[in-house]
């Protein structure tokens, strides 16, 4: 683990927030900070809707017991909110006067790259914030992995299948549009798990007559009946898809927006081992005198990265993983 400077501040309480778009296994992370915390003596808050709720101070205070059947619920029991004024320095001001109020001695705040720049926000004004990736897109540079991620795979995985059933009976084109905000993680994922004709990816969306249209012309000259296209959000609608292969093949395809359907349900259990080894690291952070980083998997053990090291840290798309689900169709493309 990555050693980072000690404090002699020795903790008492603590406050754990989730903030920016809820990710499965939320819970799950918001429970090992509290148990953790609990189990070396130190007081646990939890803080309600975000780092809006730090600034309105709204609060609750957990205990084993009411943290107790969160680690296969969704959603986040703590709400979530993406505060506008949070990003105002009066705002932060204000949130750090709810932290003295509460006397707490530091922040786990579990989120994505929004959440974190708040952190380190919050950080600069003197309260220790430790952060813990969650969030469905996966697109947190300095980690591996984010909570969150294969449940939310899983699920749009789940709606594919369904998906391809009818689609095989009518021996239809289906174009399908999955969440990843400005990352393919996620659409690359599914759509190499259900066996794509095609994926569309920001990362790799300059070519579309060479990555869809021709994908859908190999696959029909290969016998193939019907089709399935996943789209990542970011790299366009699917209806706009769906309008291209329309003008260039001459098939209407079923448009599929999944959703936010993709953010909920019971977390994988992937995503609650997870949460709960990173929800643990966050605050022995804290215990042996570090914070101000965000937890991290590298190699598949826990890191800590500094919050600003973190925000810079780049992730690519595995195009080596893209050039997999290429192949399994029927060959991928001469390049
Ligand atoms: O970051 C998670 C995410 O679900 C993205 O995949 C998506 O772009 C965004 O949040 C949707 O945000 P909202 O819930 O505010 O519509």
């Amino acid at each position: 683990m990555k050693k980072m400077e000690k404090t002699e501040k020795k903790v008492k309480r603590i406050g754990v927030l989730t903030s920016g778009g809820d990710a499965p296994g939320m819970n799950a992370a918001v429970r090992a900070v509290a148990r953790t915390a609990l189990a070396n003596g130190i007081e646990c808050i939890g803080i309600r809707r975000g780092w809006q709720g730090l600034i309105n101070c709204d609060f609750v205070q957990l205990t084993r017991a009411s943290v107790g059947h969160l680690l296969s619920r969704g959603g986040t029991v703590l709400y979530t909110a993406r505060s506008e004024e949070f990003m105002t320095k009066e705002g932060r001001l204000k949130a750090v006067s709810t932290c003295k109020m509460l006397g707490l001695d530091g922040i786990v705040a579990i989120g994505g790259d929004g959440t974190f720049r708040g952190a380190l926000e919050l950080s600069r004004l003197g309260v220790p914030v430790v952060g813990v990736p969650a969030t469905i897109d996966n697109d947190v540079g300095c980690t591996n992995y984010t909570i969150g991620f294969d449940s939310a795979c899983n699920t749009a995985i789940e709606c594919i299948d369904k998906l391809r059933d009818t689609m095989q009976s009518h021996e239809r084109c289906s174009v399908v549009e999955v969440m990843g905000r400005n990352a393919g993680f996620l659409a690359l994922y599914v759509g190499t798990a259900v066996g794509a004709t095609a994926v569309l990816v920001p990362e790799h969306a300059e070519d579309f007559e060479k990555n869809v249209i021709e994908r859908i012309r190999g696959a029909k000259l290969a016998g193939y009946t019907h089709f399935m296209v996943v789209v990542a959000e970011g790299a366009g609608h699917a209806t706009d898809v769906g309008k291209r292969i329309q003008e260039a093949l001459g098939i209407k395809p079923t448009i599929t927006v999944i959703g936010h359907i993709q953010r909920g349900g019971a977390p994988t259990g992937r995503d609650r081992e997870t949460a709960t080894r990173m929800g643990y690291h966050a605050v022995m952070s804290f215990l042996e005198g570090r914070g101000d980083c965000v937890i991290g998997t590298q190699e598949g053990g826990i890191v800590e990265i500094p919050i600003e090291e973190a925000l810079t840290m780049k992730k690519h798309l595995q195009m080596d993983r893209y050039k997999i689900m290429e192949i399994m169709q029927f060959g991928g493309h001469e390049s």
